[in-house]
């Protein structure tokens, strides 16, 4: 078994609601990954949610060393259920906040994996909080590897159908991200600012959300209807689900294959290495500048 192809049948609301999205990118991530994982390599799965990017490293390294933290209870209670059924060892976890990895010196992690856990509602400049910590407890040498969206594709669906049902109404979403935080240069610029200098690079990643049938996909899209459809009457949201279950059809990306019926979508995947000379690299740009300055 492949990790991209790694499908184990749907068994929470999380991967309900995620399709496989976040696992398939995780995946991705692992495929070209330097300096490689190694017995020595210590690995932080960060704001791991149920442990996706832990699930792919113990299928590529069953012996590798990981620490698995997340904020919600829940989710790390998935974890360790995890490490009991799956039978994984050398996992540890423990309730943290991605800004501020306090249980960890600088210097702990070979690698820091933070699939899609940069942006925290409500704090606007938690990108360059996220990557400064990444960086800090890093091993020189190491390398910081975060993913974010490009473009989720299936809300429009969404919006489309809340349009239909109240056509008066502007849209609501609750899960919209600025679009300028859906840009791979935001990304780069993130990784940049915490400290990274110019050792940082950024790539995109096609992934997807599926299920077996469209109507099982729309059935788990729906789980968060709260999320657009607030406040709506059951009458509204019987009449919403044909006008989403046909949106979602319709969408540019989705398709029908292989047996399941699958939305594309895209993300981004940053990477930043720990050269230990970071410090130099901002002293050098200030140089330079300085110099071209004095010649102008
Ligand atoms: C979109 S999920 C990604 C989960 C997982 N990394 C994956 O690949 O599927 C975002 C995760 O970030 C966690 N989270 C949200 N805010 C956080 C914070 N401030 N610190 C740590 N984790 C946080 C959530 O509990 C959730 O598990």
């Amino acid at each position: 078994m492949t990790p991209s192809h790694s499908h184990p049948s749907y068994s929470s609301y999380y991967e309900r609601v995620t399709g496989n999205c976040t696992r398939l990118v995780a995946a991705q991530m692992l495929s070209t990954i330097s300096p490689p994982i190694i017995s020595s390599s210590y690995i932080l799965d960060n704001a791991c949610g149920p442990g996706m990017v832990t699930e792919q490293v113990k299928l590529l390294h069953p012996d590798a060393r990981i620490m698995a933290t997340d904020l919600a209870p829940a989710m790390l209670e998935q974890v360790q259920q995890r490490i009991e059924r799956e039978g994984w060892s050398d996992v540890q976890s423990d309730i943290l906040d991605v800004r501020d990895l306090k249980s960890f010196g600088e210097g702990t992690f070979s690698h820091v994996f933070t699939n899609f856990g940069l942006l925290v509602p409500g704090d606007a400049e938690a990108g360059v909080k996220v990557a400064r910590e990444c960086l800090r407890v890093l091993r020189v040498g190491g390398v910081a590897v975060i993913s974010t969206w490009a473009d989720r594709v299936w809300p429009s669906a969404f919006c489309n159908t809340a349009r239909a049902i109240r056509p008066h109404e502007d849209p609501q979403n609750s899960i919209a991200i600025k679009p300028e935080w859906m840009r791979g240069s935001w990304l780069m610029t993130q990784l940049e600012n915490a400290g990274f200098g110019n050792d940082v690079e950024v790539r995109p990643c096609l992934t997807y959300t599926s299920a077996p049938t469209l109507d099982e996909l729309v059935d788990n899209l729906l789980l968060i209807k709260e999320m657009f459809f607030k406040g709506y009457s059951d009458e509204e949201l019987e009449r919403a689900r044909p006008v989403f279950r046909e949106e979602v059809r319709e969408l540019r990306t989705f398709e029908e294959r292989d047996g399941e019926a699958r939305i594309g979508m895209k993300a981004w995947i940053g990477m930043g290495w720990k050269r230990g000379n970071e410090g130099r690299f901002l002293r050098d740009v200030v140089i330079c500048s300085m110099e071209t300055d004095e010649r102008l």
